[in-house]
């Protein structure tokens, strides 16, 4: 029953991995497993709304995933936000319950929610806007970007994850609808994932994410406590070009392998890569500019949990490929965090040959709520 449909879902590896380790158990759990693999077929299972974090950040990725950056219309204040953030959360609480939202047309297509999560961003603009200081900033600008204003920017994020593009559509619209007479739309930014991890290089993602979430990830005080902040980028990969690189060039480039994603100085994904191992020449076996070694931080306390999607939005006439990943990078703090990687990149990562960074934009990410609450309370009350 998972075979074709739910391999398509990140949230059916789960279901599958927990198949096979039951299989000699006793029937009282396969009934479990049986029940679970039937939510994922039916797109029923749900992910929490509400408590201490917003739901999308540290949730296992699900498959498809639209980012919406809107500007502020202007005038719209402190009290219009407050409004508009408490008639968000309401649309967020419902749908992703596996509810109709208010005044819903399309009510079927809440029943399905497929692990549906409604994460909720404010930029510079919107603090702007509320009177109030601004916890995140623009980035710096990096020599290798190449930013377009068409995916850059924005004053409120609204990213809308779940294992049905259905469930995504539908939940957009309703949102969309609700924010109409506050805001506009900037720009709309689709992904998708694969339960392989695999990007559209190929590569498989993730093996160096952060793990220590309350570190690396939540901010543990001040009124963000509980929320975290993201870092987007629309990254351009010219697969045109890649797809003539052989395969010891690819590894090389990343620093680990293409079939199982382990470091080239070790045999599994999970194996630490050794930076200092040389070859029999004298060479590093890791290059000075691969990029998991100019990406790597030893501080578990300052990784990055990556949560990138990939994007494809068709063909040229020539049949080049408008495709890339959208790098979705959470952590407590920007600067510490992000910039001096995101630096090192820049400065010299083998990779750059086949990426170009195109849209660019940042987002605080207010803590969760509880019931009767809202996002952004402890920031705009
Ligand atoms: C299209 C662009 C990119 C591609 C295809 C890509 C691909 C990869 C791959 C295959 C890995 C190894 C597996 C893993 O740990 O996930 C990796 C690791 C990593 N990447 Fe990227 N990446 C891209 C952009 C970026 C950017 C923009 C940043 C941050 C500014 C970044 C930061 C990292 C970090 C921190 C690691 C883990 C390094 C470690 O092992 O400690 N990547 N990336």
């Amino acid at each position: 029953m998972i075979t074709r449909r739910g391999l398509l879902t990140g949230g059916a590896v789960t279901a599958a991995g927990a198949l096979a380790g039951c299989a000699s158990d006793t029937s009282a759990r396969t009934l479990d497993v049986g029940s679970l693999v039937r939510e994922v077929a039916t797109g029923s299972r749900t992910e929490p709304f509400y408590g201490l974090h917003q739901a999308g950040v540290a949730t296992e990725p699900q498959a498809h995933a639209v980012f919406i950056g809107f500007d502020l219309r202007p005038g719209t204040r402190k009290e219009a936000l407050v409004r508009l953030l408490k008639l968000l959360t309401d649309d967020a609480a419902r749908l992703t319950q596996g509810r109709p939202a208010l005044a819903d047309t399309e009510p079927e297509l809440a029943a399905n929610p497929a692990r549906l999560t409604c994460t909720f961003g404010f930029g510079p603009g919107l603090f702007d806007a509320a009177g109030a200081d601004s916890p995140v900033q623009p980035l710096p600008r990096f020599a290798t970007d190449r930013l377009d204003k068409r995916w850059s920017g924005g004053d409120l994020l609204v990213q809308v994850c779940a294992d049905d593009n259905v469930t995504v559509a539908h939940a957009v619209r309703m949102i969309v609808k609700d924010a109409r007479s506050f805001a506009r739309v900037r720009w709309t930014q689709r992904g998708f994932r694969s339960a392989t991890r695999r990007n559209l290089m190929g590569q498989i993602e993730g093996t160096g994410n952060a793990t220590d979430l309350d570190r690396a990830v939540w901010i543990g005080q001040g009124p963000l406590a509980g929320g975290t902040t993201l870092v987007l980028r629309r990254i351009r990969m010219a697969l045109e070009t890649w797809d003539a690189v052989d395969r010891t060039a690819r590894e090389f480039t990343i620093g680990r392998r293409l079939d199982n994603g382990a470091p080239l100085t070790g045999v599994a994904e999970r194996d630490e890569p050794d930076f200092a191992a040389k070859n029999r020449l004298g060479f590093p076996v890791i290059s000075e500019y691969a990029h998991i070694r100019r990406a790597h931080v030893a501080d578990p306390a300052l990784r990055l949990l990556r949560r990138p999607y990939n994007y494809d939005d068709g063909l040229s006439p020539e049949g080049e490929p408008d495709a890339g990943l959208l790098f979705a990078s959470y952590q407590a703090d920007i600067d510490r965090q992000f910039v001096p990687i995101q630096r090192m990149l820049a400065e010299g990562d083998l990779l750059n040959e086949w990426i170009t960074t195109i849209g660019s934009a940042v987002f605080a990410i207010p803590p969760g709520c509880a019931e009767g609450g809202w996002i952004g309370e402890s920031l705009l009350s």
